[in-house]
């Protein structure tokens, strides 16, 4: 009962403020006993009626209008899962190395999917460049405007920050557009990438909407051009997963989308959220699922903590748990890794990743491989705090650390400037982790202010047998070590210039031929 009354403060007040009327009017009124005894019984009437009132609200509250009838008993939890991945042109892996979905393909074959709804939640929304090699991104907008002259929903949140012309337009063509001012809620930015299509499928990963994470393979014309490297552009790997049929995972990951939806307009947080926005399944009770056969456990996590109600796991409470789960190793790969949270006046300690891998390497012997991002806004101190990782391990058997950077700038530095021409600078913008008998796929870097401001969201899928060809764990740990043992990945500190002389050093791979294509008409890659 307590609950009830004060998540909704507005009904307790008036209740009170009327009950408070009434007993005053009884006793300033000198009337008999009669009269007084019938006060007492409609003042006992007007509170069964405001505890009544009560409950309805609360009760409306947990059925919730917007999950089309969808519960935890009636929905679907026999799915099919993909990983999908954005490799750029010029990145060359073996022969025999995995290779998944395309990013654009996975998405492509999501929006022809479509039939109810589409939601999308971003943290970039610029696919229409001119640029001749965002031809998928110009795709995926123009099918996204054709979606919403079919009567399709289209609900899509972004950051206020995002000036976009591509929400704009669609915002035009009827799209329900949710600016989110997480500055104003949090100090932090929107970082979260996933999608909801016809409560059925879902995607999760890495990647926004933004041209510059698709695009691996020109597909998109005959006409051969050269390009001119703008030195902002980059072109970006990325790794996301894509469920199907799967409305057991909607029903949990639905609500966040509706936890955004519902900041709408508002400058402020509410004190308490509502219940219809509570998490389903969480850390401690998960979602039973197959996937693709495999017998599997799942649930989603959000950030930053603020944007938690009841029962739904912070990440950094799901990464423990990912960890914590581990017998054997622990693959990390992200973009970048500081255990660091700053704002504009001072930078402080941050503790909790860090010392969850400390943890597991030194009192578990969990052995730890951490896959960074070398690229041109690393933060120096990163070597400090992995050489300090790294040092933890002295002298203690069975503590195994391995660190690689996966560095995809020394080729450009070391590429004449004619192959400057023809490639683009490039970046691995990968966040999972995988583990023995679990994944996890996120949006977020091992970074402070990612988990401390920004709003992001996580994805954990337990495996018990994770062994099997067709488990998406065993695939996730392929496509690490793929990465691992891929001549980018190197085990030295890099240095800022490379000696492109030296035989030791990378040589740049054979990207003469690399080409991109501009945007002809070519309706059968769709
Ligand atoms: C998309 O980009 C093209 C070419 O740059 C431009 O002509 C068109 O107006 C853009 N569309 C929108 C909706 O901004
Ligand atoms: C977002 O919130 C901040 C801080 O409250 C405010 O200064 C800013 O104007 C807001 N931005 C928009 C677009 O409303
Ligand atoms: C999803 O389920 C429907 C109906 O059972 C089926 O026709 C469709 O092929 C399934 N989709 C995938 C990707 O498995
Ligand atoms: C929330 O989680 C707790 C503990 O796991 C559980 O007892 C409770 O039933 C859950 N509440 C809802 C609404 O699922
Ligand atoms: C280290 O690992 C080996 C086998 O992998 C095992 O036999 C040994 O007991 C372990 N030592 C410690 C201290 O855990
Ligand atoms: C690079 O491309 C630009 C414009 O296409 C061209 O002017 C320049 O000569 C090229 N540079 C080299 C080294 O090929
Ligand atoms: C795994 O795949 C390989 C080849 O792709 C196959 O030879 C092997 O039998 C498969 N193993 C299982 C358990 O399916
Ligand atoms: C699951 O099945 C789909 C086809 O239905 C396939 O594309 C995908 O690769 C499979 N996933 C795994 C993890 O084997
Ligand atoms: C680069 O490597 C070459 C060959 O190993 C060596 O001769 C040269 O001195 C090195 N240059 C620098 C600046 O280290
Ligand atoms: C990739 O590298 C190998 C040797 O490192 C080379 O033989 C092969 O031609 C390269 N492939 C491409 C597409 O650059």
């Amino acid at each position: 009962m307590d609950g009830v009354m004060s998540r909704d403060p507005k009904l307790g007040s008036a209740g009170s403020s009327r009950l408070e009327g009434k007993q005053l009017a009884c006793q300033s009124s000198q009337l008999p006993l009669k009269s007084q005894q019938r006060c007492i019984v409609i003042f006992a009437l007007v509170c069964c009626f405001a505890i009544l009132v009560a409950l309805i609200f609360s009760a409306v509250d947990i059925m919730g209008e917007d999950e089309d009838g969808l519960s935890e008993k009636n929905c679907q939890n026999k799915c099919r899962i993909a990983l999908v991945e954005n490799i750029p042109a010029g990145l060359n892996y073996s022969e025999n190395a995995p290779f998944h979905l395309s990013l654009y393909q996975g998405w492509m074959n999501l929006l022809t999917m479509a039939q109810k709804s589409v939601d999308i939640v971003s943290s970039h929304w610029d696919l229409n460049h001119s640029h001749p090699s965002a031809c998928q991104g110009q795709r995926l907008f123009e099918k996204l405007l054709q979606l919403t002259s079919q009567n399709i929903e289209i609900k899509l949140v972004s950051d206020v920050t995002a000036d976009s012309k591509v929400l704009e337009a669609l915002k035009l063509k009827g799209a329900e557009v949710t600016y989110m001012n997480m500055s104003a809620y949090n100090k932090g930015r929107l970082q979260s990438s996933f999608w909801i299509v016809d409560k059925q499928h879902v995607y999760i990963g890495s990647a926004g909407l933004d041209w510059r994470s698709l695009g691996q393979v020109a597909r998109c014309g005959e006409k051969t051009i050269r390009l001119r490297i703008l030195t902002l552009d980059m072109k970006m790997k990325e790794l996301g997963v894509i469920f199907y049929n799967c409305s057991c995972l909607v029903l949990d990951l639905q609500r966040i989308f509706a936890l955004y939806s519902s900041l709408k307009f508002k400058s402020r947080v509410p004190q308490t959220w509502s219940k219809r926005l509570y998490g389903v399944y969480d850390n401690e009770k998960k979602l039973q699922l197959q996937l693709n056969e495999t017998k599997s456990q799942a649930f989603v996590s959000n950030s930053p903590k603020l944007f938690c109600p009841k029962n739904r796991s912070f990440d950094i409470d799901a990464i423990y748990s990912v960890i914590d789960d581990a017998k054997q190793y622990v693959y990390i790969a992200v973009m970048d890794y500081l255990p660091i949270s700053s704002t504009s006046t001072k930078r402080t300690y941050w503790p909790d990743l860090d010392g969850k891998i400390r943890e597991a390497l030194v009192l578990r012997s969990v052995k730890v491989r951490l896959l960074i991002s070398f690229w041109k806004e690393t933060d120096p101190l990163t070597f400090n705090f992995i050489s300090s990782l790294k040092a933890i391990c002295t002298e203690i058997a069975n503590c195994s650390l391995k660190v690689k950077f996966f560095d995809l700038e020394r080729e450009n530095a070391c590429a004449t400037k004619e192959e400057m021409n023809l490639t683009f600078p490039k970046l691995n913008r990968n966040k999972y982790m995988v583990t023995d008998g679990a994944a996890y796929i996120g949006n977020f870097d091992w970074v402070g202010n990612d988990f401390t401001q920004n709003a992001g969201t996580g994805l954990v899928i337990n495996q018990a047998d994770a062994r099997n060809n067709m488990s998406i764990i065993k695939q996730l740990k392929d496509v690490f070590e793929r990465d691992w043992y891929s001549p980018y990945a190197r085990s030295l500190q890099p240095t800022k210039q490379p000696n492109c002389s030296s035989p030791s050093d990378l040589s740049p791979p054979s990207h003469k031929t690399a080409t991109y294509n501009t945007c002809g008409k070519d309706p059968a890659s769709v």
